[in-house]
Order: structure tokens, then sequence, then C-alpha cells
């Protein structure tokens, strides 16, 4: 860890903080000039791979946005090519796995003894913590079990996430086997993020709330759960986020993540009492309100710093990822807004 008394650390503990910390999912990307330069050049996937370059893009968008947090630039796919599924991005489809997991057999091929493959993320949190020190917190991240088996066994994204619940309700044992290999090595993915100088780690389960309570609970809690508890045996505090979650955030704080991210379809006092009131939340701004014009973005900010009353352990996001056209400009200046009004609420908390 590089910055332990940052305002992101301790508002992930739920200690109090002079305003309210923010950052943006996705907050390096394709919405911002400076990263297209860079892509002209480079691929994903190579901007990925070197760690020079994955740290100029990391720290760029958190000087261009004066945020309270750098967020590592990797993708959550990277795991899959050193379990043995190679995959690409193709334009207009997204990533796209070339031999999707399909059935035991399939799974049984899969290493978990290669995770050390992924050293080049580390080495970029090494340089951005270097590039910080205390003055920035930098965030790991990692994929959570339910969200990459989906990748991996649709193929690519899904609409109805059709063959991952097939595999889950015909052959509840190989489903589980499978989570239980994407444990083993985003964990060690993850830990070395830590070893290197993250100071937080966000599990991304983007897509865990296209499943039941029932389901969730009996297939992937439990796995989700034994990752969370490694990953906190780093000590560095961990953010458990996925969308559409209203039905699943009970059961999700159960995995004992320090925050629960919630997305923009749930107020967010809602969220975090159906959380329990003493832990952490983040979130919540409808990323595409960032397409508004100035006063309503600014409204809708304070609406969500309003629910959350200055309580310690709020921290500001969006509900989901930065949206590609994005208008930088307006990016900016919520991240200038929630630290003024934040600041001000808090100096003076309201009754
Ligand atoms: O937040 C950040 O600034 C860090 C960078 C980051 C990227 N991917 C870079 C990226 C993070 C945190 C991710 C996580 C990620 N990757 C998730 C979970 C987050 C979420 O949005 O729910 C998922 C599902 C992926 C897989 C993935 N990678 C998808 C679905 C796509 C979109 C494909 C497309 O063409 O729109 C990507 C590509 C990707 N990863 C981009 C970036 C900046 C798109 C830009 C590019 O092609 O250069």
């Amino acid at each position: 860890m590089s910055a332990p008394e940052s305002r992101l650390v301790r508002a992930c503990k739920a200690l109090p903080v002079d305003r309210t910390p923010i950052w943006l999912m996705r907050q390096a990307g394709r919405y911002m000039p400076e990263y297209r330069t860079i892509r002209k050049n480079y691929s994903l996937i190579e901007i990925c791979k070197n760690p020079q370059l994955a740290a100029e893009v990391t720290i760029t968008a958190a000087e261009i946005l004066g945020v309270d947090a750098a967020i590592i630039f990797a993708d959550l796919l990277l795991p899959l090519e050193v379990m043995g599924l190679p995959f690409h991005f193709s334009a207009g489809e997204g990533p796209v796995i070339e031999s999707p997991v399909r059935d035991k057999a399939d799974i049984a091929k899969l290493r978990t003894d290669s995770a050390a493959d992924l050293g080049y993320v580390a080495e970029a949190v090494r340089l951005v913590a270097g590039h910080f020190g205390t003055r920035l917190p930098v965030i790991g991240f990692c994929g959570a079990p339910f969200t990459l088996a989906s990748y991996m066994i649709e193929g690519g994204a899904s609409r109805y996430y059709l063959n991952t619940k097939k595999l889950m309700y015909s052959q509840p044992k190989a489903f589980d086997e499978l989570l239980h290999k994407l444990v083993c090595v985003t964990a060690q993915f993850a830990e070395e993020q830590v070893l290197a100088g993250a100071d937080v780690i966000q599990v991304f389960d983007s897509w865990v709330g296209c499943l039941s309570v029932g389901d969730y609970r009996e297939h992937v809690l439990p796995r989700t759960t034994e990752l969370i508890a490694r990953l906190k045996r780093t000590g560095a505090p961990v953010i458990y986020f996925g969308t559409d979650t209203a039905t699943l955030l009970l059961s999700m704080k159960e995995t004992a993540a320090d925050v629960i991210g919630l997305d923009w379809r749930i107020p967010l006092d809602e969220g975090w009492s159906l959380v329990g009131n003493r832990g952490a939340v983040q979130g919540n701004l409808d990323p595409v309100a960032l397409f508004a014009d100035r006063a309503q973005i600014e409204a809708r900010a304070r609406e969500i710093l309003r629910r959350a009353n200055s309580r310690p352990g709020h921290i500001f996001n969006l509900g989901h990822g930065i949206l590609p056209e994005t208008p930088v400009e307006n990016v900016r200046a919520l991240v200038r807004y929630v630290q003024e009004y934040s600041q001000k609420a808090t100096a003076k908390p309201q009754a």
C-alpha cells in the first residue's frame, strides 16, 4: 500500500474524511483525447502489456480529472489468457473469446499455475504508486468469478447468459470448479497488485445482476466470499461492485467486502441501509447523466450527496463506467463540484 492515510482508504474503512472522495470507473478511456491519441499507435492489449504506457494512461487520466484515486489501466479479461483462453477485441463487438468453455473437459484444461505471467499489471501499479507516492492512492482490480466465468462460457458479451446458466444448472460441480480455478488465479493476480503498491482492490462483478437471489447464494456467493477473504488478508480494503444488484445487495454484503458498489437504479441511502449502515458504499450517479447540462449534473450529484448525508463511508462514483462519447469537460466539472460541495457539507453536517 502506498497511500494508507488517503481519503479513499479512510472512506473504505468508513472513517471520517474532510470531504467525499471521488473517482470514476473507466476514468481512462476512449472519451479522453489523450487516450485516443495513444490508441492510434497501440491496441488495448498492447497498452495493458506495456507497464510504461499503462502507467502513463493511468496517471494522465487521474491528473486531468483531479480525482481522489488512480485506477490502474488494465482489463478484466487479462487472466483468461494465462488460463489458456486467448481472446481479442473486435471493433463494435467487444471481447471475443476464441474457444469458449462449454463442458467439464474444457474446465479441466484451464491452467491455474501461470498468474505470475500477469506481472506486467503489477509492474504498472509499481510505476503509478512510485509516481504519486502518498499523494494519491492506486486502485488495483480483478474480475469476480461469476462475471469472468460468464465471458469464458458465452465467449463474449451476452444478453441472457444462456450457456452460463445452462452449465450452472446442469453441471453445478463443474461450474463450481470453474469458479474455484478463477479464484486461484485472480486472487494471486490482485495480491501481486497490492504488493506492488495498490491501496485498494475493486472486484468487478458487472453482470451478476442477471442472477436470482437463490442462484447467487447457491452457486456464486461461496467462491466470491473466498476470493474477497483472500484479498482482505493483504490489508487492502476491497470494493465489491456489480450492476442491477438491488435484490442481491444483502447477499453481496455477506462476502464481507469493505465497500459495496451501487449502480444508479437504487437510491444511495436505500442501498446503504440494505447493506447495513455500518459499512461503506460507492456510487452511484447514472453515467448517462454526464451527457446532461451542467445544472442537471450538479443537481443529481447534490441529490446523491444529500442521501449520503456526510456519513463516513461514502465514495462518490458513477453507477457504472464512463461511456465513450462523454464530454470530458462535464466529467471534470462533476469532480470539482463533488469535491467542493462535500467539503462544505462536511464542515457543517446536515441534521
Ligand atoms: O476504469 C479504468 O479507467 C481502468 C480501465 C479498465 C478497462 N477495462 C479498460 C478498457 C477497467 C476497470 C476495465 C474493466 C472491464 N473490462 C470490465 C468491468 C467493468 C465494467 O465496465 O463493468 C469489463 C466487463 C471488461 C471487458 C471489456 N473490456 C469490455 C466489455 C470492453 C468494451 C469493448 C468495447 O469495444 O466497447 C473492454 C474494452 C476496454 N477496456 C476499453 C477500455 C478503456 C475500451 C477502449 C479501447 O478499446 O481502447
